[in-house]
């Protein structure tokens, strides 16, 4: 087991920054506060960022690639961000550097590298990929294989790119025009310290590598971050992050009605299966760490599926050298917060709230029902799973 302590973490902090060119994308949509925070913070760190995801909420894609048949939006995009008949690709008119795409989210990636950066900006490839903050976790093998938000960063990956997908336990999407410097508790609004555990670990990920790429060919990151509680109290505002695997707690099941003869996928959240195949089966599962508090689960896994020629063929040694050393292995003590020993999370208490652009933002429910509508209701799964996991 490594010993992780204070002042290393300290010093993981403190490493200077390399300016780096990135892609960030998501499945929720290029309006929601997770991506736009984490674009913020990701350029505040020194490097070059670039947004491009949809304009409406998208579940369930896996790497599905589905480009549009309309050269324009043929219903408005979430908040009303962009309007039914706006062009079905554009940037916004406040930041050339933010771009929506009417696709799903693999074809976000492929549109970004195969046309925006080529041709609006000097970047020929960007260093890393970087998939969310998306609402609701997505833990599991299976869950892997369908979500579009890691399709996107396995999209990346199989052209060479690193990539890491990252998911939040505040499962209702939130638009960025609702992030304000201060909740009602006094903290940061959970939009904004979910997107500083992301750049956070990010960054870690960025010094460890000094340079080099940042993960091997064929590998990336899937990260699951905790509800972050900083709307009413500080209880779960810096969860450390915690070395684990995937297994298990989703799975699909078709659900016959007798009376319409039609199936529909049932929201069941699936099995408790934990199996290990692969990998150093002492690493505990994602969702027993997510389970067990508050914790982030990294896991760290490879698109090329074949299975391993050895059994155990990584030892515990070997996946723990891919992460920096802010991914702790569960059981060390101290486990020390994801944003480093004594971050602060108060808010700024003299700022006014954001104020929300033209039109009044619609309710909540609009982006529910975006979610239900969506072919496999996948949201309806994660929120349940995010439930589920505070009752557990
Ligand atoms: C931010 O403040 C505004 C105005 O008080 C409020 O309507 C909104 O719900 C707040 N956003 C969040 C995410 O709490
Ligand atoms: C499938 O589920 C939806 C939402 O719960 C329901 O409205 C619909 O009737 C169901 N369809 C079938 C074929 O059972
Ligand atoms: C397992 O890890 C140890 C270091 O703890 C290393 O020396 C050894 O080579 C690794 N085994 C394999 C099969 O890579
Ligand atoms: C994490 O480690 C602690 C202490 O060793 C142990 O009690 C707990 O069961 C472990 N959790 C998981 C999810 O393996
Ligand atoms: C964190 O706070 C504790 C108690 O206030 C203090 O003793 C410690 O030195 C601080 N650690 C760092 C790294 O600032
Ligand atoms: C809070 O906002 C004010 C006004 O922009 C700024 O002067 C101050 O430095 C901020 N404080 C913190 C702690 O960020």
């Amino acid at each position: 087991m490594r010993n992780l302590s204070l002042l290393k973490v300290g010093v993981a902090f403190a490493a200077a920054v390399q300016g780096l060119n990135v892609l960030i994308t998501n499945d929720d949509g290029f309006g929601t506060a997770n991506i736009r925070e984490l674009y913020k913070q990701m350029t505040d760190l020194g490097h070059s960022c670039y947004l491009v995801a949809s304009a409406t909420f998208d579940v369930g894609s896996g790497t599905r690639l589905d480009f549009t048949n309309s050269p324009k939006m043929t219903r408005n995009g979430d908040w009303d961000l962009v309007k039914s008949g706006a062009p079905s690709i554009g940037p916004d008119p406040d930041d050339g550097h933010i771009w929506y795409y009417n696709g799903t989210p693999a074809a976000q990636v492929v549109v970004a590298l195969d046309y925006i950066l080529p041709t609006f900006t000097k970047v020929k490839t960007p260093d890393l990929v970087i998939s969310g903050p998306n609402s609701g976790w997505n833990v599991g093998p299976f869950l892997y294989t369908t979500s579009g938000a890691i399709g996107a960063t396995y999209m990346a990956i199989e052209r060479g790119i690193p990539a890491v997908a990252f998911f939040s336990g505040n499962t209702v999407p939130t638009p960025y025009f609702w992030v304000n410097a201060s909740t009602k508790a006094g903290l940061q609004d959970p939009a904004t310290i979910t997107a500083r555990l992301a750049s956070t670990l990010v960054q870690a990920l960025i010094d460890k590598a000094a340079g080099s790429r940042i993960l091997p060919q064929g590998y990336g990151l899937t990260v699951n971050l905790p509800y972050i509680t900083s709307y009413t109290n500080e209880q779960c505002t810096n969860p450390p992050f915690v070395l684990t695997r995937m297994g298990g707690n989703a799975e699909a099941k078709a659900v016959f009605n007798s009376k319409t003869g039609l199936f529909n996928r049932s929201r069941d959240s699936g099995s408790d299966d934990s199996h290990c195949a692969n990998g150093n089966c002492k690493i505990p599962a994602e969702k027993d760490v997510l389970n067990s508090g508050c914790m982030s689960s990294v896991t760290v896994f490879a698109v090329d599926y074949s299975a391993p020629y050895k059994w155990e063929c990584f030892n515990i040694s070997d996946v723990t050298a891919l992460v920096p050393v802010i991914v702790q292995l569960n059981g060390s003590t101290p486990l020390v917060g994801g944003l480093g020993p004594n971050a602060s999370v108060v808010g700024n208490v003299s700022l006014p709230p954001t104020p929300s652009p033209g039109s009044t933002p619609p309710p909540m429910t609009t982006i529910s029902s975006i979610g239900v509508r969506a072919q496999w209701s996948l949201s309806v799964l994660m929120a349940s799973l995010g439930v589920l996991a505070f009752l557990f």
